[in-house]
């Protein structure tokens, strides 16, 4: 299997991507970061915990249930570390709106039968490891011990940890695979404010940073923006234990029905369909079977469009700028002679219209 490192603020879909991870033999998840972002990262760590919690006792009511999580093992335990609270730059904002005040609808208090005993982070856990090493940093130390470009960074999160660590020691993470993110709204209107997606909305720097990194070669960078995820929609119906169904929830189905429950309620008080967009699986479904495939790359590659990040606009915070003038890579600049032709224009004229405008 590949390895990846998965940087995470669980976070009602973040928590359905890794368990999609963990389901497929394709990819080792060798290390999860938690960053701050769908709430604190104190507890974007803590639902990280209760999600490997909640599978511990789904193992334990049903054997059969650890053949579909193949590489969860207390033998050969995945690194887990917790990483930055808050963004590079800018003020720091949170979506416990959507997500509830603790990240996963708040069942921490409406249903304290799905959290562990409490525990320190650096206490024996089953099936993962307490690093004690910021996010960044257990980045760089796993990029460093495996071969260069045998471990991809899959980042559902805003980009904060994956960015320090790019900038900390570029060399050591030039040594990734790829680096593919969940984030950007390029076509589509945000979902966090009319133009910006809440990963890019939460850490533009960040995204910046990378950005910049990419274009200059040092790293490959994919990424899912909402243009992507949003249309990828499970209905509910499909995605929740039926309460008054014939059997009873297995653990792992309670835990997900609990938390999922109120997001549909959310969604149908916003009157929005009734079932739940997949941002995040949709970037670990790229991870897991289609890495490297040109016909994706060529949608989803930073290359394929022209844009910059809005750090700290007014209103445009995280919005992705798109160059909508027909500049990009392969047509080259605007204004090409072709295209003049057709509006009835040389460049010269063309050049002008602009000052004739305002004489
Ligand atoms: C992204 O923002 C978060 O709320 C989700 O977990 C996902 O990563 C979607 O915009
Ligand atoms: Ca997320």
């Amino acid at each position: 299997p590949h390895k990846i490192i998965i940087d995470t603020d669980p976070g009602v879909d973040d928590v359905l991507a890794i368990l999609l991870a963990l389901s497929s033999p394709e990819v080792e998840v060798a290390l999860i970061t938690a960053v701050f972002g769908n709430t604190h990262a104190p507890m974007t760590f803590s639902n990280l915990l209760k999600m490997y919690y909640n599978l511990g006792l789904e193992f334990a009511a049903n054997p059969e249930a650890r053949k579909r999580f193949p590489l969860v093992s207390s033998e050969k335990k995945t690194l887990v570390a917790i990483g930055e609270n808050g963004p590079i730059g800018g003020e720091k904002h949170v979506a416990t709106y959507f997500h509830g005040p603790d990240g996963l609808s708040n069942i921490g208090e409406t249903h304290p039968e799905f959290s562990p005993p409490p525990s320190k982070p650096e206490d024996e856990h089953e099936f993962v490891k307490f690093v004690p090493r910021k996010g960044w940093e257990a980045i760089l130390d796993v990029l460093r011990a495996e071969p260069a470009g045998t471990v991809s960074v899959v980042a559902l999160g805003p980009l904060t940890n994956v960015a320090w660590a790019a900038r900390e020691d570029p060399e050591t993470f030039a040594r990734v695979a790829e680096v593919v993110w969940m984030g950007g709204a390029l076509d589509v209107p945000g979902n966090t404010s009319p133009v910006a997606e809440f990963n890019c909305f939460a850490d533009p720097y960040a995204f910046a940073y990378l950005l910049d990194e990419v274009k200059k070669g040092a790293f490959r960078l994919v990424f899912a923006p909402l243009d992507i995820t949003s249309p990828h929609m499970i209905p509910f119906s499909d995605l929740l234990h039926p309460a008054d169904g014939p059997t009873k929830p297995t653990p792992l189905q309670a835990f997900t029905t609990s938390f999922l429950t109120r997001v549909r309620g959310l969604q149908a008080k916003f009157g929005l369909p009734d079932a739940m967009e997949m941002h995040d699986p949709v970037a670990v479904w790229y991870a897991i079977g289609n890495r490297g495939s040109p016909e994706l790359a060529a949608g989803w590659s930073v290359k394929g469009r022209q844009f910059a990040v809005e750090r700290n606009g007014e209103i445009t915070r995280g919005m992705c700028v798109v160059d909508r003038r027909g500049t990009d890579e392969s047509t080259g600049n605007r204004a090409e002679d072709e295209d003049l032709k057709g509006a009835g224009l040389t460049k010269e004229s063309a050049a002008t219209l602009g000052k004739e405008d305002k004489a």
